[in-house]
C-alpha cells in the first residue's frame, strides 16, 4: 500500500475518480438525473466549490494559524526552509484554490439563475418580483460578495506583496530590506483581513440554502 499512499498524485486523482463516480452512481443510477439536468450540475459544482474552498481556505488558516505565529521562534538561519520552500508552494495552492473557488461559486450560482440577483443583493428582483424581498438572494448575494473581496485580496494584495517580500521567482532581485519588509506586512494585514471575513462570510454561504 506504501506505494500508492505514498505518491500523492496517485493518492489525489483517485480520490477525485471515487468522488465522481460516487456521483454519477448516485445521480444516474440511484437518482434520475442526467448530465442534462440542472441538479446533477449542481451536485458537481457544490462539490467542486466546497473542495476548491477548503483548499484556499485550509491554507490561509494555515498560513494565521501556523506559520504567521511561529516565524519568530524558528532561528534566523533556519527560516529560508520557510520562506524560500514552504511559503511559495503554499501560495502556490493558496491562489488556486482561490482562483478555482470563485469560477465554481459563480457558475454554482449561474447554474441556479440566481447570479445577478444575488450579485445585486435583490435589488434586480427575478421576473414579477419585487426588489429586496428575496431573502435567500439577499444572504447568499452577502456571502458571496464577502468571499469575492477575500478573492481580490487574495490576488491582487497579497500574491503580489508575497512577490516582492520572498522574491519568489527571483523577480525582485533588488528590492531593499525595508520595501520587503512593508511588502510583507502588507500581505500579512490582508490575509489577516481574510481571515477575519471568512466565518462571516461562510455562515451566508451555508445558511443560503438551509434557512430560506
Ligand atoms: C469566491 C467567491 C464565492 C462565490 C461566488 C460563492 C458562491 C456560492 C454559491 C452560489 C453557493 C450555493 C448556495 C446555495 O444556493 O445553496 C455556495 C455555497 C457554498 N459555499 Fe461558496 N462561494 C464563494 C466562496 C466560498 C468560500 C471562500 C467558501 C469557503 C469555505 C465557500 C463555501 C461554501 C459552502 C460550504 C457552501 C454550501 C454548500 C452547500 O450548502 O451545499 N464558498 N457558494
Amino acid at each position: 500500500m506504501a506505494w500508492f499512499l505514498g505518491n500523492l498524485r496517485y493518492v489525489a486523482w483517485t480520490s477525485v475518480a471515487i468522488a465522481s463516480l460516487f456521483l454519477i452512481f448516485f445521480a444516474m443510477g440511484v437518482g434520475s438525473w442526467g448530465f442534462d439536468t440542472q441538479a446533477f450540475w449542481e451536485a458537481a459544482l457544490r462539490w467542486l466549490h466546497v473542495l476548491t474552498a477548503i483548499m484556499w481556505i485550509g491554507h490561509l488558516y494555515y498560513f494565521n494559524f501556523t506559520q504567521i505565529p511561529n516565524m519568530p521562534k524558528i532561528p534566523d538561519e533556519q527560516k529560508p526552509a520557510v520562506t524560500k520552500v514552504i511559503a511559495p508552494a503554499a501560495l502556490f495552492w493558496f491562489r488556486w484554490g482561490a482562483m478555482a473557488t470563485l469560477v465554481t461559486g459563480v457558475s454554482l450560482a449561474f447554474n441556479q439563475g440566481y447570479l445577478l440577483q444575488a450579485y445585486t443583493l435583490g435589488a434586480v428582483p427575478f421576473d414579477g418580483g419585487v426588489p429586496f424581498t428575496d431573502n435567500k438572494v439577499i444572504l447568499i448575494g452577502i456571502g458571496m460578495w464577502l468571499a469575492t473581496i477575500m478573492w481580490f485580496n487574495v490576488w491582487f494584495i497579497i500574491w503580489p506583496n508575497q512577490q516582492k517580500a520572498l522574491n519568489i521567482d527571483n523577480k525582485y532581485p533588488t528590492l531593499e530590506a525595508s520595501a520587503k519588509a512593508a511588502a510583507g506586512k502588507t500581505a500579512m494585514l490582508f490575509s489577516r483581513t481574510n481571515t477575519f471575513l471568512s466565518a462571516p462570510m461562510l455562515v451566508a454561504m451555508t445558511g443560503a440554502s438551509t434557512l430560506f
